[in-house]
């Protein structure tokens, strides 16, 4: 199910550019000035009220946990990527972790109903859904998304199902699934689809355009790109913000990014097209060099013709594939211990999406948290290694991986 699409919207190169511009500025301040205020001053009581009641003469802010005009600026950007390509007015919430904003999207939409979800998730998502998410009285049922036939029977086995929920680009498996298909099935079962589009960006693929309800960032990665901010965001129509009453759950939740940090993200945002250009011609070299590397057992990215997906990839990612790697080696885990003890150029770390390379082992790392039997269900192996490619020369990169696989 396609979207009306709209030709007329600016390039997301000017969009980027041109991220920090202020609407108006009483200085004339060309940059987006960090308005770091907790509370802001009504002229009378009947502004503070009209304010308060939503109507038309109040004033634009009240209080940061509800709403900033930093954050505000950068939320703006953040729900143009996302809908560039559309006919359609969208919203951006800004949080203060990617976590922040799933798990405010997730009560939100699901509260004392299911949430189908894929299994192979981010793993502090994959714990809240596993551990937690019951004791909020959410039900979850996880499923394969690439097997579509099981996600069509999940959905007509529970009619309680509000929510599916993936990750596209899978962490770390990255695995790319049919958005386009499973909106489908979501939507003709009664339930919301929400996407979390931390690895793939809105630069190479757009899950509103394929019929997703809600996506989700974590902004800490690619949107910021510069590693210095831990954030998180939504985007959705302005009718379903509004509908859903996201920003009352924010607001309740308490999760808003602070001004300082949506600064620090719309800094990044900046040059989010010319770094996401770079990760990706990185990517493809690096991935290219790993393939044929006799160490290397099995590797995934979504620009290798073996990829399992390719044929999905090929219809709903554009401008390339991005710097996203996982990859095994021949010796397994130890190999894979070793190999990552004697890089020097990449730094051992969890994250991603920075200028700089990370490489970090998803099974002791980031999801040591998800349960064994859960990690293996979902092919996040013991062996697993995952490797987020910076813009650095690639030739340094590759040289690095080849001393230390030596
Ligand atoms: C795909 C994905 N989603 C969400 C998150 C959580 O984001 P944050 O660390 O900003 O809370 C992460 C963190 O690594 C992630 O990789």
């Amino acid at each position: 199910m396609m979207l009306t699409m709209n030709k007329e919207k600016k390039s997301i190169k000017t969009i980027c550019a041109q991220a920090d511009h202020p609407p108006k500025d009483p200085y004339g301040s060309h940059a987006m000035p960090i308005y770091q205020t907790s509370t802001f001053g009504f002229k009378d009581v009947e502004q503070g009220r009209r304010f308060f009641a939503q109507e038309e003469g109040g004033a634009t802010h009240s209080y940061s946990r509800l709403g900033n005009p930093t954050v505000q600026q950068a939320e703006k950007t953040i729900a143009a990527l996302e809908s560039v390509d559309l006919d359609l007015e969208t919203e951006g919430m800004l949080f203060g972790s990617g976590r922040a904003a799933i798990t405010t999207g997730m009560m939100a939409l699901a509260a004392g109903k299911r949430i189908l979800a894929q299994e192979a998730l981010y793993g502090c998502t994959s714990q809240f859904l596993q551990e937690e998410a019951g004791r909020y009285n959410i039900k979850v049922t996880n499923v394969d998304p690439n097997d579509l036939s099981a996600v069509e029977a999940a959905l007509e086995k529970y009619d309680d199902i509000a929510l599916v929920y993936l990750e596209n680009i899978a962490n770390p498996t990255m695995r790319v699934c049919d958005i386009e298909a499973i909106s489908d099935m979501a939507h003709d079962a009664g339930a919301w689809l929400m996407v979390d589009n931390t690895f793939a960006t809105p630069y190479h693929m757009r899950p509103l355009n394929w019929g997703a309800d809600l996506v989700a960032h974590s902004t800490t990665k690619y949107l910021n790109g510069h590693g210095t901010v831990v954030g998180g965001a939504l985007v959705a129509s302005k009718k379903f913000i509004g509908e859903t009453a996201m920003h009352t759950y924010r607001k309740n939740f308490g999760g808003i990014s602070g001004p300082f940090d949506a600064w620090l993200t719309m800094m990044g945002l900046k040059t989010f097209p010319l770094r996401m250009r770079q990760h990706n011609e990185n990517g493809q070299k690096v991935a290219d060099y790993l393939n044929s590397h006799p160490k290397i057992r099995r590797i995934w990215y979504t620009g290798l013709e073996n990829h399992p997906d390719k044929k999905i990839i090929d219809r709903l990612m554009i401008n390339g594939y991005g710097g996203m790697i996982a990859f095994e080696l021949e010796g397994g885990l130890q190999a894979g211990i070793e190999m990552l003890n004697r890089l020097k150029l990449a730094t051992l770390a969890v994250s991603l999406g920075t200028v700089d390379t990370l490489i970090q082992h998803p099974a002791s790392m980031t999801h040591s948290v998800v349960k064994p039997e859960i990690r293996m269900e979902a092919g996040i192996t013991d062996g697993l290694v995952r490797l987020s490619v910076g813009i650095e020369s690639a030739d340094d990169i590759i040289a690095d991986l080849e001393q230390a696989l030596g």
